[in-house]
């Protein structure tokens, strides 16, 4: 696969054209940010890691039905993907109360809930990915009824699949961000799932084995995203 032109570069990934025009080389960076870019630095092979644990959950979630973006892996920090117009949502699921919920509604870290939380967050930096809500979604046309259908459905499903994922490594999913996108007119799911993008706490001793370490300086940041590795690749 032939690596053309970079068209798009984020804060943890970068993305090449190929000589497919319906294909992209999604690249894994070692930077790490939080608070919007606020807080930045960089986690020593993150981008290896999180490339190798997006594919084992993407292999996962495609083997029991979820249509996503991988196409496959290419190399250490380099997937093939397909070339999706992104959805401007953030969207956001929990299981036990934890980061911007707790301190919202006041609820104790680690408190669990009776439910699945979704919740929808504008994606716009330049305003701080604010929630929204889904007549906001409506109002300002950033995706049909149909499509937030069906991301709502893939998003408790994909939940679902990954909390039996986790439980079965002895890790907590606490909660998670997904980012779909549009290919050839249907909603798939895009972007990254690692523990840059999820919370995840060993189930025994409630370590947390995710980005929460680098928000929140409290070191073995990556010794915490290689024994998710180390997991998931068993
Ligand atoms: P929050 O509690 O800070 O709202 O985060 C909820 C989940 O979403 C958590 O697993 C971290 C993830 N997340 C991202 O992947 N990107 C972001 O920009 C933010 C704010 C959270």
């Amino acid at each position: 696969m032939e690596k053309r032109e970079q068209i798009y570069e984020g804060k943890a990934k970068i993305l090449y054209t190929t000589d497919n025009p319906d294909l992209l080389i999604q690249y894994f960076k070692d930077d790490a940010t939080a608070f919007n870019a606020a807080k930045k630095g960089s986690i020593h092979d993150k981008g290896i890691i999180n490339n190798k644990i997006s594919t084992k959950i993407f292999e996962y979630l495609i083997a029991h039905g979820i249509p996503t973006h991988f196409e496959k892996s290419l190399s250490d920090r380099e997937m093939l993907v397909k070339r999706v117009q992104i959805v401007p949502l953030e969207v956001i699921i929990r299981n036990v109360a934890a980061g911007s919920l707790s301190r919202i509604l006041g609820i104790e870290e680690g408190t669990s809930l009776a439910c699945p939380v979704l919740e929808f967050c504008y994606k716009e930096d330049k305003l701080n990915d604010p929630m929204i809500n889904e007549t906001h979604i409506r109002a300002l046309k950033l995706a049909t009824d149909e499509d937030v259908e069906q991301i709502k459905k893939y998003t408790l499903k994909i939940n679902e699949l990954m909390l039996k994922f986790f439980s079965s490594l002895n890790i907590k999913l606490i909660d998670f961000k997904l980012e779909f996108g549009k290919y050839k007119g249907k909603v798939i799911l895009a972007d990254e799932i690692s523990p840059d993008t999820c919370r995840l706490w060993d189930a025994k001793t409630g370590d947390k084995l995710d980005k929460d370490r680098f928000r929140r300086d409290l070191g073995n940041i990556e010794e915490a995203y290689q024994e998710v590795l180390s997991r998931v690749s068993r």
